[in-house]
């Protein structure tokens, strides 16, 4: 019905040394034939990794970000048709670390996604609240106001290239996961809001992934629950060891 997708989001980690021996052993693991696997390297990897991964098959290679303007005096940026030109089909936008530390606004964000749908490019759209929106229990409006600001323009067809990571922010890199209930919750609460605006059908069909400090050891609770498709993973997608179980764990 839907994808099971773990995604591998590198971050500003590895040299091409290491990043080439990892995914010589990602493209030998026995990969479940229900899970796509898509790693997210950094933009100097990416056609190397792209390469290296060849025609194997649920192994796909993503961006970490992309630029929301479509070309132009931007010194350091990275457009969506150069990652398309150079044969990359997904791209991540709105992760925390990006919104937080390069001021990204939901409206960037909004801008990122349409450049990138219209590239017929498929988009895994992060959201999440901080540590303070859940202590006073505004969770739930806190990330339905990131999907109305930045996919809820979006038609049901278009919907088809999104894929949704929920990463509370509390969550990615301290090793404090949300619990397999609490993420169960909010990702019914978000599949509920896209058949609100959508239908069941289309909500039915988007994958949700849980990010935030996912490992060996709790992958298997998370993606046990119902409305959880996936994860998208950090730092445990560095080494294969764990990145390997935690593809099995469906
Ligand atoms: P983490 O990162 O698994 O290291 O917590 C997740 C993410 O930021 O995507």
């Amino acid at each position: 019905m839907r994808r099971n997708i773990v995604a591998g989001n590198w971050k500003m980690n590895l040299s091409l040394v290491q990043a080439t021996k990892l995914v010589s052993e990602i493209i030998n693991f026995e990969i479940p034939d229900k899970v796509d696997v898509i790693l997210a390297c950094p933009f100097p990897y990416l056609m190397s990794v792209n390469e290296l991964i060849g025609k194997k098959e649920n192994v796909f290679v993503a961006a970490q970000n992309c630029h929301y303007e479509e070309s132009g005096a931007f010194t350091g940026e990275v457009s969506v048709n150069m990652l398309k030109s150079i044969g990359i089909n997904c791209v991540v936008v709105g992760h925390s670390e990006r919104r937080t530390l390069n001021n990204e606004s939901d409206e960037m964000v909004k801008t990122k996604i349409d450049l990138l749908l219209a590239a017929e490019m498929e988009v895994i759209f992060c959201c999440g609240e901080p540590l303070e929106i859940r202590e006073a229990k505004g969770q739930n409006g806190y990330v339905s106001q990131q999907l109305v600001d930045s996919l809820f323009h979006l038609s049901g067809e278009k919907l088809k290239n999104i894929i949704i990571a929920y990463e509370p922010i509390w969550a990615i890199g301290t090793g404090l996961t949300a619990s397999p209930e609490q993420a169960q919750e909010m990702h019914l609460f978000l599949r509920t809001l896209l058949t609100e605006k959508y239908s069941s059908e289309t909500a039915s069909k988007v994958s949700i992934l849980y990010g935030g400090s996912v490992n060996a050891r709790n992958a298997q609770q998370l993606f046990s629950k119902p409305d959880v498709d996936g994860g998208l993973v950090g730092g445990a997608s560095l080494e294969s060891e764990s990145f390997s179980q935690i593809i099995a764990s469906f």
